[in-house]
């Protein structure tokens, strides 16, 4: 089983961690001669697949048929492709497992459609930690080249995590709104958790880990976010020396404008995303330094220290 991995950042080499972790012959391609070398160092310690990596994009196709992506939204994924195209073959199968949006998909599809080529678009989810756990995947495009990559997307998942949710496009459409309301409930969380930090009992300082550990036992907003809340107040409930600038990758701005677009309400991702764009203009308080510490816990994303 061979499969070759572009852009070996964080999330990319979590994918080549769980292929080659389950036996794929991996071939990885990165710009970063820090990434190349630390994806052969992971590729030393599992004796069951090989880690290679190719020092050109040509190189990767000689021996891939299936071709995933994980490097950054817009451009760089366009320039890939360009230079992935003329050494591909008819059937081949290129996944964009990237944030990217949904209408690139739509065209990128469309144009490797024009040559023979399946693309595929997979939202993935579970941040940093799906190394370990495994993604959640939700798949755009053609149903036989999903078919044809599931043994793969299964290795990547949580047991369950996965599935075909519709054509070109619908996969990154689905993982967009994923984050869309990823930032409403890290803005309601941290808006409920600064209330109970600074509102009436602000003299009692209540302890925000006893709460978000009670709240994770049978109570209806226990989640995974709530858990890493948690994680954070057993840290530090004070948050001094952090800043509380939130940054943003696009999706959540996305959310909002295609709910603009198809004159649908959206208000709660819209409130949470002018809440970052303030945060980053106003250093931000109390409420923000949460998000920005739970993006942190998720997806390794850094928090500005002060
Ligand atoms: C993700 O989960 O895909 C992103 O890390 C979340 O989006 P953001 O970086 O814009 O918060």
């Amino acid at each position: 089983m061979k499969i070759a991995v572009i852009g070996l950042g964080r999330m990319g080499q979590a994918v080549a961690y769980r292929l080659l972790n389950a036996g794929y012959d991996v071939t990885g391609f990165d710009l970063s001669e820090q990434s190349l070398s630390d994806f052969e160092k992971m590729g030393e310690a599992f004796a069951k697949g090989k880690a290679q990596r190719a020092c050109t994009l040509e190189d990767v196709t000689r021996t891939n048929r299936i071709i995933w992506l994980m490097v950054p939204a817009g451009k760089p994924v366009d320039d890939t492709i360009a230079s992935l195209m003329p050494h591909l073959k008819k059937g081949d199968i290129i996944v964009d497992g990237g944030n990217s949006h949904f209408t690139d998909s739509i065209r990128r599809a469309s144009l490797c459609d024009a040559h023979g080529i399946f693309f595929v678009d997979c939202g993935t989810s579970g941040g940093v930690h799906g190394r370990e756990n495994g993604f959640s995947l939700m798949v755009g495009g053609d149903k036989k080249a999903y078919e044809k990559i599931k043994p793969a997307l299964r290795v990547l998942a949580v047991p369950e995590g996965m599935g075909y949710v519709g054509p070109s496009g619908a996969g990154h459409y689905v993982k967009m709104i994923h984050n869309g309301i990823e930032y409403g409930m890290m803005q309601a969380y941290a808006e409920g958790f600064a209330l109970i930090k600074e509102g009436s009992f602000k003299k009692e300082n209540l302890d925000l880990a006893e709460i978000t550990r009670i709240w994770q036992h049978g109570a209806v907003i226990r989640s995974w976010l709530l858990e890493l809340a948690h994680d954070i107040f057993k840290q530090d409930q004070e948050l001094k020396d952090i800043s509380g600038e939130v940054a943003q990758l696009g999706t959540g701005q996305w959310t909002v404008d295609e709910a603009q677009k198809n004159k649908l309400p959206a208000p709660v991702i819209a409130v949470a995303v002018q809440t970052r764009k303030w945060s980053a203009q106003t250093g931000g308080n109390y409420m923000t330094k949460i998000i920005a510490l739970l993006r942190n816990k998720f997806g390794a994303h850094a928090v500005k220290k002060l």
